[in-house]
């Protein structure tokens, strides 16, 4: 064992400790209340109402006189943000922190307990910069390949995200800080994100776009939830009495704060009544001295209640909340563990996570792993070799410590035994058109090397500036899902100069690659990986690392093959966007429609093998089954496989995608060592949501249940009957 594993054990070990000892000491949550409603009976309806909004920037406001303080927050959900005045002006201090990979390169290494991992570090850095919240995780489903947010979110697929939010939370919340799940509910698309009405069937409302929040709530404990700026069936989400009121608070039973998004509130009556707890936001319009008594739950909510239309015990409630909430991150106690920074440990984890996130997604006559000793001179393109990106894509920018761009990863990794050679090919700028000199260089130094490591693709914008934010960033879409920068023409040259070239993908999400990709030998997507991202990239191309990452949302082939473009319904007209495809999302959708996409779901390639064998199902209750495999490392090189368990139901009373995700284990192994993977299916594997009852059901019918590689690569079968 290594120095850095045996670090990495030794962190999860202390890590996984803490939460033990901190609910040892942590208050019951009727002691919280006794404790909360006690406050609550000693102040005035002013200091009331200034606990329900905003103060600055990132605080909630406080009751000095009853040594109540502020709640402070920050983005975001894969490091902590800049350091921000009470205005909205960025301090110049220092701030610098861990800049993690993101949520989606998190979500690609299927491991859940790596999003425990990932939670403690935010935690813990967000601690050392004094703040009580995380403005993390962020889980909108992926349903188009086009918003431009889709990098800070998880996967296509409910029951990914449910897995790996639950870990993520737990994690952030073992630190004594809240975590804040948002944006709820779909808020899948930045164009018109402010405005947007958005509608869909029942169905795919609660069997995809709600299940993430469940698992936030129910088996994360999540302790605050942050309300969508987009309406849903007509009403504004962050004061939506149906979201909010009735399902988040009623059924789901959340006991945390309801926050809306920066500026998302926009009637007082409406957020009172139907569930919002605190309005947050800056009106930039009045910066520097924003005034917050005007907010929405401001001053009109006093007069409100003096005038006996809103009763003060529905202030009372809100106020209970995020008392309930201080109480838990230990703002009235010395409870909470030390947080730190910027520690080698952190980094580790930031390391392993982009280690096991990146996805090899083609590697025709194993092209790669490079052997470093067999090359002599390496041509590294493209514009994103050398670019950072830890500063951009809107509110979840950090201010990383260090960044280990791709470029630097490999040299750092081959030295001076080999001779790296960069050609940007391209330029990271608005309107660039391929520029035949450019291109002529990178051609040249692709044809005079060994191997050429191609590295491209999305970026966050043109420049740290929030103006100039494009691309992968928030507030603004994708135009389509082609190579910006012309990067087309270039990687098809550089493929004909010289066919040894691996090709990186940065980026949030799938691009077109049908203009290049039978040329294409190797392709791997690298998401954005975090500060030790290019040295977890190099090490993966010169196979140091086994990659292990599979695709958690569908790479088509063609913008136009996406369910979102073929029901027409993407971006809504008229302010108005109605989920057509419905269940069809991601996967359900190309599986069960017959589209051949690019890469599907799952997918993702390893440099060893692994056999499937000896599926056995039990059933293991009246309504759930237990699924028995053997997986071996067939190959010559130690290696995970992410192994993925789906259900089929034949001949449903209502209609159902040809396959759902319902359990996977991630699987570590050495060559030739083999494992018994146990994965249990309750009867949430086997239901759906019955839209006319209301209601989860299971019908008495025939389950297949498959498991494979991917959700195309299916390597056993098998079928359970339920009378
Ligand atoms: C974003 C949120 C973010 C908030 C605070 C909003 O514009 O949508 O995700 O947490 O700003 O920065």
């Amino acid at each position: 064992m290594n120095v850095r594993n045996l670090q990495w054990m030794l962190t999860m070990l202390v890590s996984s400790c803490i939460p033990l000892w901190l609910s040892a000491q942590t208050l019951d949550d009727a002691t919280i209340y006794r404790k909360a409603d006690s406050l609550i009976a000693l102040m005035t309806l002013e200091e009331k109402v200034n606990m329900i909004h905003a103060s600055s920037s990132f605080t909630s406001g406080g009751v000095p006189r009853l040594g109540i303080p502020e709640l402070v927050m920050s983005d975001g959900p894969h490091g902590v943000r800049m350091e921000h005045g009470r205005g909205w002006t960025e301090l110049h201090v220092d701030d610098s922190v861990t800049y993690l990979p993101v949520g989606v390169c998190l979500a690609a290494t299927w491991n859940p307990q790596l999003g425990y991992a990932f939670g403690t570090v935010l935690g813990s850095e967000a601690n050392a910069r004094g703040r009580d919240v995380i403005l993390g995780p962020g889980i909108c489903v992926i349903r188009t390949p086009l918003n431009g947010r889709n990098f800070e979110y998880m996967s296509e697929d409910p029951y990914l995200i449910s897995k790996m939010v639950v870990g993520y939370i737990q994690g952030v919340q073992s630190q004594g800080i809240a975590a804040c799940v948002k944006h709820y509910l779909a808020n899948n698309q930045e164009t018109d994100r402010f405005t947007i009405n958005v509608d869909m069937p029942e169905r795919a409302l609660q069997e995809i776009y709600l299940p993430g929040f469940k698992a936030a709530v129910q088996q994360g404990n999540v302790l605050t939830l942050m309300g969508a700026y987009n309406k849903f069936r007509g009403q504004y989400c962050t004061e939506n009495a149906y979201l909010i009121h009735n399902i988040l608070k009623s059924q789901l039973g959340f006991k945390g704060l309801v926050m809306s998004d920066w500026g998302a509130v926009h009637n007082t009556m409406e957020a009172l009544m139907n569930g919002t707890d605190l309005e947050m936001g800056t009106d930039l319009s009045m910066l520097p001295n924003p005034d917050y008594h005007k907010f929405f739950m401001g001053d009109t909510v006093i007069s409100l209640v003096k005038r006996g239309i809103v009763p003060e015990s529905v202030i009372d409630e809100k106020v209970r909340r995020i008392l309930y909430v201080m109480y838990k991150v230990h703002k009235f106690d010395s409870l909470r563990p030390k947080g730190v920074r910027n520690t080698p440990e952190h980094q580790a984890i930031a390391l392993k996570v982009a280690k096991e996130g990146i996805v090899l997604l083609k590697n025709d006559q194993h092209l790669l792993p490079f052997n470093v000793k067999k090359i002599k001179t390496i041509a590294v393109i493209g514009a994103s070799a050398d670019w950072k990106n830890a500063r951009a894509g809107g509110s979840s920018q950090v201010p990383a410590l260090f960044e280990i761009t791709p470029l630097q990863g490999i040299r750092d990794l081959v030295g001076n035994r080999v001779r790296v050679v960069y050609a940007s090919g391209y330029r990271i700028a608005r309107d660039f058109h391929a520029d035949p000199a450019m291109i002529q260089q990178a051609v040249e130094a692709a044809r005079k090397a060994d191997i050429v490591i191609y590295v491209g693709g999305w970026i966050h914008g043109y420049s740290d500036a929030w103006d100039d934010n494009a691309f992968d960033a928030e507030g603004v879409d994708k135009p389509d899902m082609y190579l910006p920068f012309d990067q087309d023409t270039l990687i098809k040259a550089v493929l004909k100069a010289n066919p040894r070239t691996a090709i990186v993908l940065m980026g949030g999400g799938p691009v077109d690659m049908t203009r290049w990709i039978d040329q294409a030998s190797a392709i791997v997507q690298a998401w954005y990986p975090g500060m030790e991202g290019g040295k977890a990239l190099a090490e993966i191309l010169f196979g140091l690392v086994n990659p292990s990452g599979k695709l958690p949302m569908t790479f088509p082939k063609t913008l136009a093959d996406n369910p979102t473009a073929r029901f027409d319904s993407y971006p809504g007209k008229q302010g108005f966007e109605y989920y057509s495809e419905g269940l069809f999302v991601g996967y359900r959708y190309y599986d069960t429609y017959h589209v051949q996409p690019q890469f599907c779901f799952g997918h993702g390639l390893s440099y060893t093998t692994f056999a499937y064998e000896q599926l056995q199902i039990e059933k293991s209750g009246p309504d759930s089954v237990t699924v028995r495999f053997t997986l071996r490392n067939t190959g010559s090189m130690a290696g995970a496989e992410v192994a993925q368990v789906y259900v089929h139901e034949e001949q449903p009373r209502m209609v159902r995608p040809e396959k759902e995700l319902k359990g996977f284990q991630k699987v570590f192994l050495q060559p030739g060592e083999s494992r018994t993977v146990t994965i249990r299916l309750p009867r949430s594997a086997f239901s759906y949501f019955d839209d006319h009852r209301m209601q989860w059901v299971m019908d008495p019918a025939r389950f297949d249940i498959l498991i494979g590689s991917s959700s195309e690569d299916i390597r056993l079968k098998g079928q359970v009957d339920f009378e």
